[in-house]
């Protein structure tokens, strides 16, 4: 059968694993994808540093746009984080008749309706399960198999970098700078990790799965939030003497708004968890959300939210979908993003 050509625009932590899965596993993905997929450019900021990825000769580029004309490419799959170069490349590839396929929240929660429209203009797919709590496949639950429900409530913990230096202050005693360091050189954070410990990128995460559950198109910056910049290593010790565990929780709640309609309230923040509750006992970078549906009630999703291998697992899964001919089906609610946002009121999706 016909190759999925497959074209990387970034290749740091994520798109290392994606490489990886592609170059190490061709055999078992291409029985899974019903045919080959082939990687075929890799644009890179330093096309000269050394790789923990051996690419085959003459893939690799310095020009993101290179990899998007490269008729051989079918789905350009951008991994370069950031909301300019990254927008340019996703509006660019879908242009020229790509579908995309992106782990990049942040992209993703500033512009996704002009992300999603330009895909819808074009007649092409933007697949971005890894856009959200990594390896946990929480993008399909939530849009597809949970598609018979009004969700009325999400509590998750989001960012695997935060969750990861509340783990190590409170369980190895490590100090907040080295934990973060940590965090850092095992490839969890963002390239400015700001966004990890400040609550950006748990909110970046909430504005995308406010969008599938609830139709409900907020702008991050409309997210109430704050991040663990604002504990010290006392309160993490008080909450422990106390029985408690302080977990960077995203929530969504709906509720009924003045007008009789429903409305949600979306916001991150550090809270005290007794320690025996379900989230409370996710540790280290594993992410964990739990989502109430009126019809199935409460379900829970954990697994790895950051880190190469489980983010590739996610990366490479879309593209499965893409090969199969699956993803259209799956992301239709993602189709519904609305340009215009609808403040806060919840959408019939
Ligand atoms: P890295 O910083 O590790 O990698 C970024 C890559 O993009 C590098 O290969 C870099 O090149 C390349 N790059 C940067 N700018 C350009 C440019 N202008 N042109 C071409 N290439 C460029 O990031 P991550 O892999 O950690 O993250 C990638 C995306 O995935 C982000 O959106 C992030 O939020 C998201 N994500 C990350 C997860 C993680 O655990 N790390 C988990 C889930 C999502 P060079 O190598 O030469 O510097
Ligand atoms: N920096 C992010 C985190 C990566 O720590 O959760 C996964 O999106």
């Amino acid at each position: 059968a016909e190759p999925l050509g497959v074209g990387l625009v970034g290749c740091g932590t994520v798109g290392t694993g994606v490489a990886r899965l592609l170059l190490e596993q061709p055999d078992r993905l291409a029985r899974r994808a019903g045919r080959p997929l082939d990687l075929c450019r890799v644009a890179v900021r330093h096309p000269e540093k050394p790789r923990e990825v051996a690419l085959p000769p003459g893939v690799v580029t310095a020009d993101p746009a290179a990899v998007i004309a490269d008729p051989r490419v079918d789905v350009v799959v951008e991994l370069i984080g950031g909301t300019t170069v990254a927008r340019r490349v996703v509006l660019d590839a879908l242009a020229a008749g790509k579908h995309v396929v992106t782990a990049n929240k942040a992209l993703l929660a500033e512009a996704g309706g002009e992300v999603f429209e330009a895909a819808r203009a074009a007649g092409r797919t933007v697949c971005f399960e890894a856009a959200v709590a990594g390896g946990v496949p929480i993008i399909r639950a939530l849009g597809e198999s949970l598609a018979a429900n009004q969700v009325t409530a999400i509590q998750g913990i989001l960012n695997g970098t935060s969750n990861f230096i509340l783990t190590s202050m409170a369980e190895r005693g490590m100090s907040y700078p080295a934990a973060l360091a940590e965090a850092q050189r095992l490839g969890y954070a963002e390239a400015d990790p700001t966004l990890d410990v400040d609550g950006s990128d748990a909110a970046h995460k909430l504005a995308v799965l406010a969008q599938i559950a609830f139709g409900v198109s907020a702008r991050p910056e409309q997210i109430e939030r704050r991040g663990i910049d604002t504990l010290d290593a006392q309160d993490i010790r008080f909450a422990g003497e106390l029985g408690y565990t302080i977990k960077l929780l995203a929530e969504a709640w709906t509720g009924e708004s003045t007008t009789g309609g429903r409305e949600v309230a979306l916001h991150v923040a550090p809270v005290l968890l007794r320690r025996t509750d379900l989230l409370a006992q996710v540790r280290g970078a594993f992410n964990a959300i739990s989502v109430h549906g009126d019809v199935v009630g409460e379900t829970l999703y954990q697994g790895p939210g950051a880190g190469m291998m489980p983010t590739a697992s996610s990366v490479v899964a879309d593209l499965i979908d893409l090969a199969v001919g699956r993803a259209q089906a799956t992301f239709a609610a993602a189709r519904l993003w609305s340009r215009e946002g609808k403040g806060f009121v919840v959408e019939p999706v």
